[in-house]
């Protein structure tokens, strides 16, 4: 990604998407400097691959616990990550914690849509302002002239399903109507914040991961998730201003709103 190694935090560290870009940036060497993979029970079972592979990479992952859906918990992490991140801020945030509920109109409870809300639209609103000043720091200490994930940037792990165009060739045998919502909420937040931060020259983007065989995804789905998360960082490493706001799929494919 860069010859200068970054800093990055991962939501949802623990399992499928968010482990496996753990793996796959710890394992790259030289491409990171510090990765901050926040997960909400660090100490339970599933968390037990994620602490096998910091004990693999101790200079390089720090395991910090994060309830997306907890303002505290948001505000705890960023107390243990900021005194780690040093001059050079955080250059990349992934919010990648997600939750995907399945019922249509019929079946959706005030609650799954609040919970969906909770984890997909409102975790992710309250971390981007809460390490805001840190992609701040990245951007300004950065050398890198144009918009980068190696400078500063946040990618928000969507999904095709909160595209309109897609949902309605697909919705008849697929409805997962909260997650379809709030994925679309995600993106509309993030076309506000890319307006928002780019005076600050910080890039923030969607990516649609692909259908991928994780406990989200299910058994069935076409991709695993090394495939879908190699795709991921390529066209990360290749995004810059122009990507700025942009929804693209692991393998750079604008993705319809
Ligand atoms: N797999 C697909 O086909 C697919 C398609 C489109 C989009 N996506 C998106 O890709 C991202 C990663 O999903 P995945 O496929 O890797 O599914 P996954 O294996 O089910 O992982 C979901 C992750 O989100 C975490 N999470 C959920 N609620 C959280 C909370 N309140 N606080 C912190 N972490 C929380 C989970 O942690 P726990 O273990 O603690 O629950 C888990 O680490 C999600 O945003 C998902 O919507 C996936």
């Amino acid at each position: 990604m860069s010859s200068t190694p970054i800093t990055v935090l991962i939501t949802g560290a623990n399992k499928g998407l968010g482990l496996e870009m753990v793996r796959q940036l710890a394992e790259d060497k030289g491409r990171v400097k510090k990765l901050f993979a926040c997960c909400r029970d660090p100490d339970g079972p599933t968390a037990e691959a994620l602490q096998t592979l910091a004990k693999k990479f101790p200079e390089i992952i720090v395991i910090v616990t994060m309830d997306v859906t907890e303002q505290n918990s948001i505000q705890e992490a960023a107390k243990v990550i900021a005194p780690l991140l040093g001059s050079g801020g955080l250059n990349l945030l992934v919010n990648n914690a997600g939750l995907g509920l399945e019922s249509s109109l019929q079946t959706t409870t005030t609650k799954d849509m609040q919970d969906s809300f909770n984890t997909n639209v409102i975790g992710p609103m309250n971390i981007m302002k809460e390490f805001l000043p840190h992609l701040q720091t990245a951007a300004k200490a950065s050398k890198i002239s144009g918009m980068s994930c190696n400078k500063a940037a946040v990618i928000n792990i969507s999904a095709m399903d909160g595209s309109m165009d897609v949902t309605k060739e697909t919705y008849s045998y697929m409805a997962i109507l909260p997650f379809r919502v709030s994925k679309a909420a995600l993106n509309m937040l993030t076309v506000c914040a890319a307006e928002e931060m780019k005076k600050d020259k910080i890039l923030c983007s969607v990516l649609h991961p692909g259908w991928v065989r994780t406990d989200t995804g299910g058994p069935e789905a076409e991709i695993d998730a090394q495939t879908s998360v190699k795709g991921m960082l390529k066209v990360m490493s290749t995004m810059k201003d122009k990507h700025n706001g942009a929804f693209l799929d692991y393998e750079g494919s604008a993705m319809p709103w």
